[in-house]
């Protein structure tokens, strides 16, 4: 069952009822200004950091589920109604929510009124501009009043949530004209506000919530929206909150438009003040006279979309398959833009005030959006890389405001280092840019100690490579990629996180899927070695790769049989094997080592995959253990703590999802690969929307596992490496166009079925004109002709003097 449709020619998902199962949401910004939305215009903004500088509040877990946000009310006589239906929930007449990339559009209808609202942040400006656009559709004279409102965040929304002793207690305003000012410890040491505003003069407004709201309501029956007459309140301690009125008379057929603007604002320390305790407005009343006319709106709103133009150029497909074209071409790539900008720190799961930028995470984002924004591909890099240790080991996560790392998550994850590998060979390949690599990059952020880039990428690969157990393989440290394998810390007590307790190291623990990272990213170092000439550092780490190849595939080691053993816990006990009890086979190394291309000779790499298949596959996408863990076991940690069939105890964990399908290409099965790709792939699951709950047009997390009681429940939406893998699995193995140092590399492995396809790729400056010729084939490249002749392998030669290039494949 669906809830909406798709709208490529637009780039929207329209969601045509505001009872979903969940909050379907969008995100709005892409510089240092954000705001979440749902489609029932739910949502918060932050500048830069939703933690530390959070502009309106928001109550996660609350009920009803998902009020607050920035309301509009139209009063129309006894009728109180919001275009997005919430938080009063008056039935409307009609409702529609479009989520765009980078905007927002509702349409309301309720008694002859019709109400759109568009809301944007603006590509250069710290703002969310909304217009609200309100039309007489009946036959008679209407007159109604508009309400706005939006509650402050105290800025801090950690403190904000917890530190009500003094919070009750700070809460300043200022209100000129129609502008409300949000000025909460401007007195003291901040020197920034916010503001909201209108381009009309206003009835009334209000700034104290308990006159807004009344002292026994709440948002969905404002009693000063219910009266019809704002009271003018001065907020002084409590909840500042910003609400305007606006009385309006419409004719028949007439509409009238109104720009509400909701700024961020940083003043120099020496200018902080107008006159004694006033603000200094004038960056304030500058912005908004960026957008107090239609004119200006419709501009900024063209200006936004151009933006996206360019950027969803740089990689288009063009196939039979509509699916695959929606996805591609917009909101995988989407997706991964919005997981370049949050990491995992703020969605309607992550609450903003827990994670920041993860190491591992945004190495892996990475991937999804380096060729879309290299520049800031470059700056992320040289971020995450100066909070590395001197040691190659790694800070769990940093803050993005500070750029610091923390340990508030935990440290000591064995598979860090290997991931700013990852990153850095993803951006060379794409750009072609070694310079990177002589940048010099301090160690936990203290540039005393810095080095270049590229002896971080040493002592990267020299930490795994020189903390191995007793079976050479790489220690797991806090955990791997799985947060959950905690094979050290053993815990027994509730309230210790498994993220700090205990030891996150130990001799014994190891992990079998490092393995498999360290033959795949130890590779791809080995050749950017070669590319600076350090052909001796290349020999010593091929020789390393090579030794864990054969390690990976020893039946005493990491080779169980029929797949690829997970991990050896702290007894040396094997974890995700058939000699286990529960946990027998694991997703990941099955994967990552033969996308790594392990096994591929031996034939392990295509038996570690047919398990899969036989053992974790479900249809709604492959789980990522099974048997699930029936008990708690203090030996592997929080894997075993999740109910069967969650999260990583057994549930289908979307993220590694496409490394099977990576995989399933890399021996040649392309009619697998796809099946796996389509399985968790959004544009298909939107027929089962009824299950799946969350939002159509983006992956989650994670979908629960056949063991859950909710089979193919979706949960935790939006920022999850997911995003980019899957974009890589498509864009890169599937339809096979993927860069290589040298220059970009057409090897397709597509189900047989699927027919011509052609692509559009701009890499390096050079436009590629792609056509692929299928054949039925899987996989294969018959010819390759380039410009009209033909080339040997696939690899497309790069030559900077040409704008365009016409590239045909033909498969066989
Ligand atoms: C979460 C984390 C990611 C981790 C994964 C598996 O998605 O963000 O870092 O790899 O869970 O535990
Ligand atoms: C929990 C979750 C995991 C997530 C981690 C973040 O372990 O299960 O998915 O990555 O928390 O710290």
């Amino acid at each position: 069952m669906k809830f909406g449709h798709f709208d490529d020619e637009h780039r929207e998902y329209v969601i045509e009822t505001p009872k979903t199962p969940l909050p379907w949401i969008n995100y709005l910004g892409s510089k240092e200004f954000f705001s979440l939305i749902s489609n029932t215009c739910g949502g918060y903004t932050f500048y830069k950091d939703a933690k530390l500088l959070r502009l309106t509040r928001y109550r996660y877990n609350d009920v009803p589920m998902d009020i607050n946000g920035k309301y509009f009310y139209i009063k129309d006589g006894d009728t109180v109604w919001n275009p997005g239906w919430k938080p009063t929930q008056t039935d409307l007449d009609e409702y529609e929510c479009r989520h765009g990339i980078g905007y927002s559009k509702f349409k309301g209808v309720k008694n002859g009124v019709r109400a759109d609202v568009l809301t944007f942040v603006p590509v250069n400006d710290n703002c969310e501009v909304s217009r609200l656009v309100v039309t007489n559709d009946s036959s008679a004279e209407k007159s109604i009043s508009i309400f706005s409102y939006v509650e402050w965040c105290l800025w801090n929304a950690d403190d904000d949530s917890r530190n009500f002793q003094r919070n009750f207690s700070t809460g300043e305003v200022e209100v000129k004209g129609s502008a409300i000012y949000h000025k909460t410890e401007y007195r003291e040491r901040r020197n920034h506000y916010a503001v909201y505003s209108v381009n009309a003069p206003i009835t009334a407004f209000d700034t104290a919530r308990d006159s807004f709201l009344g002292l026994y309501h709440y948002a969905g029956d404002p009693e000063a929206v219910l009266n019809g007459k704002l009271t003018n309140s001065m907020a002084s301690g409590w909840s500042p909150i910003a609400a305007h009125q606006l009385d309006v008379t419409l004719k028949p057929g007439e509409s009238k438009s109104y720009v509400f603007v909701l700024g961020y604002i940083e003043n120099p320390v020496e200018d902080k003040w107008e006159s004694h305790n006033v603000i200094n407005k004038k960056p304030a009343e500058a912005l908004l006279a960026k957008y107090d006319t239609d004119a200006k709106v419709d501009a900024a709103f063209a200006e936004l979309n151009d933006q996206w133009d360019k950027l969803l150029n740089i990689y288009t497909v063009d196939s039979s398959n509509d699916k695959v074209n929606r996805m591609v071409n917009i909101w995988n790539q989407y997706q991964c833009m919005v997981t370049f900008n949050m990491s995992r720190s703020a969605s309607y799961y992550e609450s903003g005030i827990g994670r920041g930028m993860g190491f591992r995470d945004s190495c892996q984002d990475l991937l999804g959006f380096v060729h879309l924004i290299p520049d800031r591909a470059r700056e992320r890099i040289i971020d995450i890389a100066s909070t590395q240790f001197q040691d190659g080991r790694a800070y769990h996560q940093y803050q993005p405001l500070t750029k610091k790392g923390n340990s508030d998550i935990g440290s000591g994850f064995g598979d860090d280092p290997l991931w700013l590998i990852a990153g850095t060979s993803a951006y060379i390949r794409e750009t072609g840019d070694t310079t990177i690599l002589d940048e010099m990059v301090p160690f936990d952020n203290d540039e005393s100690v810095a080095e270049t880039l590229m002896e971080h990428l040493r002592r990267s690969f020299g930490y795994v490579d020189t903390h191995r157990g007793p079976h050479r393989l790489p220690l797991i440290g806090r955990a791997d990629w799985n947060d959950c394998l905690n094979l050290n810390c053993h815990s027994t007590q509730p309230g210790e996180s498994f993220q700090t307790f205990g030891p996150s190291e130990g001799p014994v623990a190891e992990s079998v899927f490092i393995g498999g990272m360290f033959v795949k990213y130890g590779n791809e170092y080995a050749d950017i070695c070669d590319l600076k000439g350090l052909t001796d550092e290349a020999a010593k780490v091929r020789a390393s790769v090579a030794e864990m190849n054969e390690i990976l595939l020893d039946s005493s080691a990491g080779w169980d049989g029929e797949w690829f053993v997970r991990a050896y816990d702290s007894y040396g006990g094997k974890v995700g094997s058939k000699d286990c009890e529960e946990g027998q086979i694991y997703i990941e190394p099955q994967g990552f080592c033969v996308l790594a291309g392990v096994g591929k000779e031996t034939g392990q790499a295509q038996k570690a995959l047919d398990s899969v298949k036989a053992k974790l596959d479900t249809k709604y996408g492959v789980m990522i253990l099974q048997p699930a863990y029936t008990v708690y076991h203090e030996e592997l940690g929080e894997v075993s703590s999740y109910p069967p069939g969650y999260k990583e105890n057994a549930g289908i964990f979307c993220h590694n999802n496409p490394w099977v399908s990576i995989a399933e290409t890399v021996i040649g099965r392309g009619d697998r690969a796809f099946e796996v790709y389509k399985k968790t792939c959004p544009a298909y699951t939107e027929e089962i929307s009824e299950i799946h709950r969350t939002e159509p047009y983006i992956y989650c997390q994670m979908v629960a596992g056949a063991d859950a009681k909710f089979h193919g429940e979706g949960k935790n939406s939006w920022l999850t490496g997911t995003a980019a893998w899957t974009f890589v699995n498509i864009s890169q193995y599937i339809l096979g166009v993927y860069p290589t140092l040298k220059g970009l590399s057409v090897d397709p492995c597509v189900p047989a079925d699927f027919g011509d396809f052609s692509v559009k790729r701009v890499y390096r400056g050079v436009e590629y004109d792609i056509t692929v010729k299928q054949n039925g084939v899987q996989k294969g490249v018959k010819q390759l002709i380039v410009d009209g002749a033909q080339v040997e392998g696939t690899v497309i030669p790069y030559d900077a003097s040409k704008k365009t290039v016409k590239v045909e494949v033909v498969m066989g």
